[in-house]
Formats: structure tokens, C-alpha cells, sequence
């Protein structure tokens, strides 16, 4: 007896079929015996071998229906096997192309289960970083000063010589740029003006008090640049903070206050302070600024019992320059001098902590050396 395997490898007339009825139950078996291997293919080689046996030009099974049975048929059995075949033939077709589908959606899983993040494991420690200590220095005067009502501006690197010192009536030709020597910008022939490394932060003096009308407070901390051989406590590029109060009734007793108050806060209460005469051609008059000596508690003596090396035995140290704004500035920026008073500081960063943090170096705040930079968490 023919088995479906191999009645498709014989003709019609071999099978005993000789009536159209007897065609239906015949294309069934073929469709049954497709159907029960069409869940065999379930990767994608057996789907490749799958589809090649029924639809395979040279033997697949149907391309045998049509040889087998279509070709050699009688002519009233040629219309239905035409018919049934394209039946069955569609029927294949539609199987074989939804298995591809299914295949590949439960590659495309696999391929995700097997590179699925695994959420639950713990993750790759990563150490992280810490604010450089001048970094701090900023945001512990930041706090003070915003705790008493100044904001925080800041302003460019690159500046013009009228900022850096003409509008802080520092004419061309002054002794004081001597102190002031900086890096000029190599610019095309024929630019509007020449353009520097600022040396100072006090350029944003006059930048904050051409935008706003008094009251002004603000402090500008950033990046200035002078060019001073590098030594234990110069640098060629250092760090600001400048403050600047302008209003109608600001008295030196404010400006003192201030200054005493902010001291206080950054160092303890334990330091006292003093001002000596000074000069800036942009404050009159003018100060500097000392704090009793960090080290030796303003005694001029060391811990050993010899001269404090910090202070020479001074007990005092020089903290910074500051004054009441020479009223020559508000020329330049519009205010009226007659009714308007006010003070400005600019103090060195790198040096405050080297004081507050007993570092004798300088140099050490641009080495990026992390056993010291560890220090500072
Ligand atoms: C000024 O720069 C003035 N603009 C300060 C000022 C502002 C006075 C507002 C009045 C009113 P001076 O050149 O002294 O002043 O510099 C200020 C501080 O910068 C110094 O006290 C010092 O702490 C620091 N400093 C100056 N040069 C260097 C340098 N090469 N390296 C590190 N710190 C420096």
C-alpha cells in the first residue's frame, strides 16, 4: 500500500485514481502530512530543510504533484489536481513563511535572554571626586558673603586694556602696570583694540556697574593672570574673589564691618585684624588687609619656641588689598559721585588657603597631585 511519502512519487492513474472525487481525499493526506511536520522546523535549519522538501524546484513535493500527477493527468481530471494543487500550494506557501516568522522572533528572544542586564548585580564602584580645595575656598566665601546679601557675577578671562586699567583710572603709562605685567593676545593686524589675560577680577567692577544701577553687591570670584615668575607664593595664574557694594549711604564703617565680619567667619573669631594705609588708584582711600598670624596666634612665636616662619614674627599677615571706590571710577560708569559711596575688595584665593590650610607652597594647588589633592575631600 502507498504511503503519503511516497504517493506523490507516483501518477494518478498508478494511485487508481480516476475520478475527480477521489482527488480531495488524496490532496488531504498530502496537506495532513504537511501540516503534522511543519511543527518539526523549529530552528533554522530544519526550517531551511523543511521548506525545501516541499518546495524544492527539482523534488520538493509539490514540484513531484506536478509532475506526477498534473502533467500525466487525464484531461477531466487535469482542471480539479490544477485547482486542488494551487490549494495546497498556497496553503504551504503561507505555513512555511509564518514558521520563518516564528523562528526568527524566538532567535531575536533567545539573543535578548542571553544579553539581558541583569539589574540585580551590584555595579562597578566608581570612586568619586572631590572639589579642588581652591574649588572650596570659592564656595566657603561664596556662602558668607550670599548669607549677607551679595550675589555672585562673574566675568571674562580675556579682557581690554580699558577694563583692565584705564577705567580703573589706570592710565597708560602708570607705575602701577608695572606691578601688573601681563599676556597679551597675539590678534590680526588692524583689531578694534588690543586684548589681555585679565590681572585682576576688578575689571568686573566696571563691567557690573555698567549694567546695573546702585545698589550694588556683588563678588566675582575666577581666574587671573600676571606675569610673575613662579615661586613659594606667585603663581602666573591665580585666583580671585573681588566685592563690590556701591550705594547711596556706604560708609567706611560699613566697609570695615564687612570685611571684619567676613574675616571672622572664614577664619574663627579667635583672629584679630588690622588695616594699613595702602594704594590702588581705583580706591581712596586705600587699605591693606592683615589678620593676626594663623600659625603662631598672632605671638610672633613658633610652637618650637623660635620665630614664627610664617609671619617673621610679625604676628600679623597680609590678607589683601580693598578701599572706598575712588570716586574717579564712577566717571566711567555713569554714576553720580556725589550721591552715590561705596567699597570694593580683591582677594587672593590661592594664598587665603594656603593660611587657613597651613599649605607653604603654592605651587602644589596646580600640580594635580592626588596625595594632595586626597587631602581635601
Ligand atoms: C589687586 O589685584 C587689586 N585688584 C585688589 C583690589 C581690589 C584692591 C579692589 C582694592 C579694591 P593685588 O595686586 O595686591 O591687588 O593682588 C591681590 C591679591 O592677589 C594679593 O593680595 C595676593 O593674595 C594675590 N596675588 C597677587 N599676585 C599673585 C601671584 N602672582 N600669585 C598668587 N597670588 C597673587
Amino acid at each position: 500500500m502507498s504511503t503519503p511519502e511516497n504517493k506523490t512519487a507516483l501518477t494518478l492513474a498508478a494511485l487508481g485514481a480516476t475520478q475527480p472525487e477521489q482527488l480531495a481525499s488524496l490532496f488531504a493526506e498530502i496537506s495532513a502530512r504537511f501540516d503534522a511536520q511543519t511543527a518539526a522546523a523549529h530552528d533554522e535549519g530544519g526550517w531551511k530543510q523543511f521548506r525545501d522538501a516541499w518546495l524544492g524546484r527539482k523534488s520538493g513535493v509539490l514540484t513531484q504533484i506536478t509532475d506526477n500527477w498534473l502533467k500525466p493527468a487525464t484531461p477531466e481530471l487535469k482542471r480539479v489536481v490544477g485547482q486542488e494543487l494551487n490549494k495546497l500550494r498556497a496553503h504551504v506557501e503561507a505555513q512555511i513563511e509564518a514558521r520563518r516568522v516564528a523562528i526568527e522572533a524566538g532567535t531575536d528572544e533567545a539573543a535578548l535572554a542571553r544579553e539581558r542586564v541583569d539589574l540585580s548585580l551590584p555595579g562597578v564602584a566608581r570612586s568619586v571626586g572631590s572639589h579642588h580645595l581652591i574649588r572650596q575656598v570659592f564656595q566657603q566665601i561664596e556662602d558668607i558673603f550670599v548669607s549677607i546679601g551679595f550675589s555672585v557675577v562673574e566675568g571674562p578671562e580675556i579682557e581690554t586694556p580699558y577694563y583692565n586699567f584705564e577705567a580703573l583710572n589706570i592710565p597708560e603709562f602708570h607705575p602701577v602696570r608695572d606691578d601688573m605685567d601681563t599676556f597679551y593676545l597675539q590678534l590680526p593686524k588692524g583689531a578694534p583694540t588690543p586684548l589681555l589675560l585679565r590681572t585682576h577680577t576688578s575689571p568686573m567692577q566696571i563691567r557690573t556697574m555698567e549694567k546695573r544701577r546702585p545698589p550694588v553687591r556683588v563678588i566675582v570670584p575666577g581666574k587671573v593672570y600676571r606675569r610673575d615668575n613662579p615661586d613659594a607664593t606667585h603663581s602666573f595664574a591665580f585666583h580671585q574673589v573681588e566685592g563690590l557694594a556701591v550705594d547711596t549711604d556706604i560708609t567706611f564703617c560699613d566697609f570695615t564691618g564687612t570685611i571684619e565680619y567676613f574675616v571672622k567667619e572664614f577664619f574663627g573669631p579667635g583672629v584679630k585684624t588690622r588695616f594699613r594705609p595702602s594704594y590702588f588708584p581705583f580706591t581712596e582711600p586705600s587699605v591693606e588687609f592683615d589678620v593676626t598670624c594663623v600659625f603662631c596666634g598672632g605671638s610672633g612665636v613658633s610652637a618650637g619656641g623660635g620665630t614664627c616662619s610664617k609671619c617673621k614674627g610679625a604676628g600679623w599677615i597680609e590678607l589683601f588689598g580693598a578701599g572706598m571706590v575712588d570716586p574717579a571710577v564712577y566717571g566711567f560708569v555713569n554714576y553720580d559721585p556725589k550721591k552715590v559711596s561705596g567699597f570694593a575688595f580683591g582677594i587672593g584665593i590661592d594664598r587665603l588657603a594656603m593660611l587657613k590650610y597651613s599649605i607653604d607652597d603654592i605651587q602644589v594647588f596646580f600640580q594635580n597631585d592626588v596625595r594632595f589633592l586626597r587631602q581635601f575631600p
